[in-house]
């Protein structure tokens, strides 16, 4: 695997594959990378005939300077861990590639990215579109992979790439979790082992919430359990916990479509966030009292 730094080399290496007819996949990351990331590379290496796995810390995504400047920045370890892989480049271009002097265009997307990690963030999901619009153009890339751990970042990106007409076919992949269900994040490795026990009562609770709403339960009690779990099991504070459609994301009162669980929630100073699918009802309780978000 070879490791390219600018956006020059990358163009001169995808071109040469073009002239060949090959196919390439991208695998966008900032890095740090685990088993969910490397699932994402290992469908990309079998679906393509070459593949590019980026490597870029974006600033623009980051709403807090002290998260960005405390992001871990592991690239020998990260180019270690693709080598088996398969994977041709790993691609790392620094702030000078991505942003140069005079950098003036935002992409961005309204409908699903309002609300969840879009409401929590501001601004998050414009830098999110607008780096990954960048990287796909950037590798010419056939397919793109996305994990459903981020499901709102994977519908916006999806919406994206329909939006401005982008050959890169989204694909989504299933969220890699733990044996005790923690759904893997970079961020678990911040966790104090105490609450490193406690957090996988996120999928726990969405698992249990996410069976009871199947099956005909009331949503907004389902909801106020799963709250009530979370917070006697130690978690600080919950930024969101609601179902949506599936994949619009429309905030739901009645399971009377297919949807997902979505979650955020503060443990030891430490974001994490899940979401799991709760499949549509047939027939569905009524109405609950409380109003729908305007579409
Ligand atoms: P990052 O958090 O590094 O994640 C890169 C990709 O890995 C994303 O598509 C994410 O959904 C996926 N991923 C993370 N944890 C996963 C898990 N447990 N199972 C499956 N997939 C998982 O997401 C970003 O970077 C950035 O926003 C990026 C898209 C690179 C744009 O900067």
């Amino acid at each position: 695997m070879k490791i390219i730094r600018t956006k020059t080399e990358l163009r001169a290496l995808t071109e040469s594959w073009r002239r060949a007819g090959e196919t390439i996949g991208v695998v966008p990351t900032m890095g740090a990378l685990h088993a969910g990331h490397l699932s994402l590379v290992d469908r990309a290496c079998a679906e393509n005939d070459r593949v590019i796995v980026t490597l870029f810390v974006n600033p623009k995504q980051f709403n807090n300077p002290e998260d960005l400047a405390n992001y871990p920045r592991t690239e020998h370890s990260d180019a270690e861990k693709l080598t088996p892989y398969g994977a041709d480049i790993l691609y790392v271009p620094d702030g000078a590639q991505m942003y140069p002097e005079g950098f003036a265009t935002t992409v961005s997307v309204t409908g699903v990215s309002a609300g969840l990690c879009g409401g929590a963030r501001p601004g998050h999901f414009d830098g999110v579109a607008t780096v990954v619009t960048k990287l796909f153009l950037q590798c010419d890339a056939d397919r793109a992979y996305f994990g459903e751990k981020d499901y709102q970042q994977l519908q916006v990106v999806i919406r994206l790439a329909e939006d401005l007409d982008l050959k890169t076919e989204i694909v989504g992949c299933p969220t890699v979790r733990e044996d005790d269900g923690l759904a893997m994040s970079s961020r678990n490795l911040r966790l104090g082992p105490g609450p490193r026990e406690i957090a996988p009562v996120i999928a726990q609770v969405l698992d249990d919430a996410a069976r009871v709403i199947s099956r005909g339960g009331q949503v907004a009690q389902a909801l106020d359990n799963a709250r009530a779990a979370l917070l006697t099991a130690g978690f600080d504070t919950i930024d969101y916990l609601e179902l949506r459609s599936d994949p619009d994301l429309k905030l739901m009162n009645r399971a009377d479509r297919p949807g997902r669980l979505f979650l955020a929630a503060w443990l030891d100073g430490v974001r994490l966030i899940d979401n799991v699918p709760v499949a549509g009802l047939a027939s569905v309780p009524a109405p609950e009292d409380h109003p729908l978000e305007p579409a």
